[in-house]
């Protein structure tokens, strides 16, 4: 098979968010691209050439305007070869995976898909879910059976906020339900990326979410022994770099760990393994240990600044990007309340939100008696906190981002 086969595809990208926008457009420069979303303001705005994620620019759409349309209208879905799904799956208040929208996106490309179409599921998955779960909707509405239509997975790891890892420089994994349907999944992914073949669609969906438990269980031990040297009176990070000089300790930083991926992907391999009977017990400890660190963090704050005036600098989940959902700074806030802080202020530049978890959300004045420098933007690199800090005040640098020489004769802590 090559290009001739697959050159005048179209593809149909099912959820223009984070990961499905920027893979839309990158495909744009090959192929014919739909891109269908059920958030109207979504696809007006890009048909008006406005990202709200800033991940892809008015120049960038433009370029590729004549190889993509944005809809909200599900018939389109009908004319893709290559069905891509990049909806989201988060977590149920109970921690269970939340498949609702994976199943809603399932549903309706089922009603549309043509005989010959492949599925691919870009949508972080527990092991198992694509055959499991997916395919019988995407049977029951196409009436089909696979082998008239085929499915795929693969993952997305693309890290917002991080130019340097854009769509078209990360290996993909592609994995396919039958030969031929990898194949043409190789040949279209090769054309914007390295791909990597995976034997089966279940190793491929367990690869993607080991990439994840692997990072909350590193960052958990670094988080507990932040914990554990501080109770010691020791500075963590004097003995991580210490122990770091070695050549093989891998360092990590303490620190919150928010997003869509880390703290929910070790749920999802958890809900799979209790399903079969085996207890990932390793897996979840790490979850409860960096759920801790808000409490730890605010327990801190009321050892530096008991009762005082509160500036939390930055409320995003994570550096240089606007995106407050799953953003472990509410937790720090609720944790900050319980231990009594009543006057406390936020800065997060990058929303413009009045009103941030509940506390104001403008340029900093006047004096603080403890300032909480929680996530570093490059925007923020030039911000003159020793001049927003009472003459007493303390500093708490969560992502130890701050020149420590700077402050050296302020109070200054991280975990
Ligand atoms: N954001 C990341 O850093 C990242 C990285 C790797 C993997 N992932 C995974 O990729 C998937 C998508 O994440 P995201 O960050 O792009 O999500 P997102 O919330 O940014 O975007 C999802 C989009 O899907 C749309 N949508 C929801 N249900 C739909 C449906 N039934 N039909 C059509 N559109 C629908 C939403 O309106 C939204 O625009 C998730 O499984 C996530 O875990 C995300």
């Amino acid at each position: 098979m090559n290009d001739r086969v697959t050159g005048n595809m179209t593809i149909v990208v099912i959820g223009l968010g984070y990961v499905g926008l920027p893979l839309a457009v990158k495909f744009a420069e090959h192929y014919k691209i739909i891109g269908y979303d059920i958030n109207k303001k979504r696809v007006t705005d890009l048909n008006e050439g406005r990202d709200w994620n800033n991940d892809v620019t008015n120049e960038q759409l433009k370029k590729i305007e004549n190889n993509i349309t944005f809809t909200t209208d599900e018939n389109e879905i009908g004319k893709g070869n290559i069905i891509i799904i990049s909806v989201p799956t988060p977590l149920k208040p109970n921690n269970d995976p939340d498949l609702s929208y994976v199943e809603s996106a399932s549903r309706v490309v089922g009603k549309h898909i043509k005989k010959g179409a492949i599925v691919v599921y870009e949508s972080t998955v527990y092991p198992g879910c694509t055959e499991e779960f997916c395919l019988p909707i995407l049977e029951k509405e196409s009436k089909m059976k696979l082998g008239e239509f085929y499915i795929g997975f693969s993952p997305e790891r693309m890290n917002p906020g991080d130019s340097a890892h854009s769509v078209d420089k990360i290996v993909k994994l592609i994995s396919a339900s039958h030969p031929e349907a990898l194949e043409k999944m190789r040949i279209i992914y090769s054309k914007i990326t390295k791909t990597h073949s995976m034997s089966s669609i279940m190793a491929a969906e367990s690869a993607k979410i080991i990439e994840n438990v692997q990072r909350d269980i590193n960052i958990a031990l670094f988080n507990e022994l932040s914990m554990l040297f501080d109770k010691l009176g020791l500075d963590s990070s004097e003995v991580f770099d210490g122990a770091a000089t070695k050549w093989n300790f891998i360092r990590y930083k303490p620190g919150l760990v928010g997003g869509y991926c880390i703290p929910v992907n070790p749920h999802y391999l958890a809900y799979k393994a209790h399903k079969i009977g085996f207890n990932p017990e390793f897996i979840l400890a790490g979850r409860k240990t960096n759920d801790r660190m808000p409490i730890f963090i605010a327990s801190k704050a009321k050892q530096l600044a008991p009762n005082g005036r509160v500036l939390i600098i930055g409320a995003s989940y994570k550096e240089n990007v606007a995106e407050l959902r799953s953003s472990r700074i509410k937790n720090l806030v609720e944790a900050l309340q319980q231990e009594g802080f009543i006057n406390m202020q936020i800065y997060e530049p990058l929303v413009s939100d009045q009103e941030v978890f509940g506390l104001k959300n403008e340029t900093p004045s006047g004096k603080f008696d403890l300032i909480i420098y929680a996530v570093a933007h490059e925007t923020l690199k030039d911000i003159q906190l020793e001049h927003l800090l009472e003459k007493n005040g303390a500093i708490i640098d969560i992502q130890r981002k701050l020149d420590r020489k700077k402050f050296d004769k302020i109070r200054y802590w991280a975990p």
